[in-house]
């Protein structure tokens, strides 16, 4: 099953809980929120205290994408704020393996992200271990960038590779996913579909929700097209 994790980077900050649960009656079943610390990409975001918040405005899963450097010394507070899956950067992380172990630790599901320069075959070793892998699309710091194609290359490498292991790890795709892009992303074998500026960016965003999920579904061969 394809899921819509709404990301609220491209929500209005001031009202995130009108945010998340527009997203939630539209169909998104995660929320993704995004962690940025001014130093491993150069935007700043929100931390643990604002994950405690969400926490208490929605029941959806926290899928918190971490972009922070030495993010060992934050996983214990964001898991303990109500992050229930955490992804961490294979770029950011110098004890890959220990820091997903942590993640884990802390009860929360462990997950490794790949900027669009990161080959998939790094993870090799870790595969086993992550709940999913992030692939991403775009640099990571802004929303609203444009989709690089050649992420594409890198969901079928993922898909093919969980076959070929008899893993069961999902595979998200995050940055440039809007209508454009999310048939394509679907076909190639991402199964958790990250939109922030598709979302929230112009428009009514339940009704992004709802057309997004459409377009997902049928692509996924999970829908017919009306
Ligand atoms: C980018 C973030 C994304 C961002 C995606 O660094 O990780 O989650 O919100 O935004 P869109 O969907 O606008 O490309
Ligand atoms: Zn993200």
């Amino acid at each position: 099953m394809v899921e819509l994790a709404p990301s609220i980077l491209s929500a209005d900050f001031a009202h995130l809980a009108d945010a998340v649960q527009a997203a939630e009656r539209g169909g998104g079943t995660l929320i993704h929120v995004d962690v940025m610390d001014g130093h491993f990409v150069p935007n700043i975001t929100l931390g643990p205290p604002v994950v405690r918040s969400l926490r208490q405005a929605t029941r959806l899963p926290l899928d918190c994408h971490l972009m922070i450097e030495n993010p060992d010394a934050f996983i214990p507070d964001f898991a303990e704020a109500g992050a229930d899956w955490i992804s961490v950067h294979w770029e950011a992380c110098r004890h890959l393996h220990r820091t997903l172990q942590l993640i884990a630790h802390h009860g929360a599901r462990p997950a490794v992200v790949i900027n669009p320069a990161t080959p998939v075959d790094f993870l090799m070793d870790v595969l086993p271990m992550v709940h999913h892998v992030l692939v991403m699309s775009v640099n990571p710091g802004f929303g609203a960038q444009e989709f690089i194609p050649f992420s594409l290359d890198k969901i079928r490498r993922l898909r093919t590779l969980r076959e070929e292991l008899g893993l069961h790890y999902r595979i998200e795709v995050d940055g440039g996913v809007a209508h454009e892009t999310i048939a394509q992303v679907v076909q190639a074998g991402a199964d958790l579909l990250v939109a922030g500026n598709a979302v929230f960016g112009t428009g009514r965003a339940e009704e992004n929700c709802q057309s997004l999920l459409r377009a997902a579904r049928i692509a996924a061969g999970e829908m017919q097209p009306a």
